[in-house]
């Protein structure tokens, strides 16, 4: 009983970090004046560029750039973002749509999305501007691990142990009914 236990923990463990996974959700910092990679992935293995189109758009849902069957297009992109976007054609193939986003201001702060058709799928990047005197060389890229904070990570263990309350009770019931079944059938010898 205790190792069919130990198996559910492990279970809810793994089904916690897929679901991790598939809400992707990525914080990034950049500086002032700086640039900044802001990361989207297709998760699609045959994936086929020619028919592949990704979406940047901001909170605003105004336009980063769109990249179009491989290609880049600038044609409806906001001013605001004008010379401001590199793209990196190279590694479209590896379903890597990221893109830098540099001359960072206040402004810049906030949420980006990236909408990849037709797999449908969506990434969201917190972009945090920092100021400082002496800005570093900019954190380019920080992935979803490495950016759990300590509250995601009480919230992570809040989830295991409501989980494992959860699978306890029953498998105490239940061995508490197997109890009782087994003294009332031993009783009357
Ligand atoms: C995507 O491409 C950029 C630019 O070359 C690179 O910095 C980044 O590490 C790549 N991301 C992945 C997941 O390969």
């Amino acid at each position: 009983m205790i190792i069919g236990f130990c198996f559910i923990i492990v279970f809810a463990v793994l089904i916690n970090k897929v679901s991790l996974q598939l809400t992707v959700e990525v914080t990034v910092e950049g500086f002032i004046g700086g640039s900044v990679l802001l990361p989207c992935s297709s998760t699609q293995h045959d994936l086929k560029l020619q028919d592949t189109d990704v979406f940047w758009r901001n909170k605003d849902k105004e336009n980063i750039c769109d990249l179009i069957k491989g290609t880049e297009s600038l044609e409806s992109q906001d001013p605001r973002y004008k010379n401001r976007v590199q793209t990196f054609p190279d590694e479209y193939k590896r379903g890597n749509f990221s893109i830098k986003l540099s001359d960072l201001t206040h402004a810049d702060a906030g949420e980006f999305n990236c909408f990849i058709t037709p797999s449908d799928e969506q990434e969201t990047v917190q972009l945090i501007i920092k100021s400082g005197p002496t800005p570093p060389p900019p954190p380019t890229e920080s992935t979803d691990q490495e950016n759990h904070g300590p509250e995601t990570q009480i919230l992570d263990w809040w989830k295991i142990l409501l989980i494992c309350v959860f699978t306890l009770l029953p498998v105490f019931g239940l061995s508490y009914f197997i109890f009782q079944q087994r003294k009332r059938t031993q009783a009357p010898i």
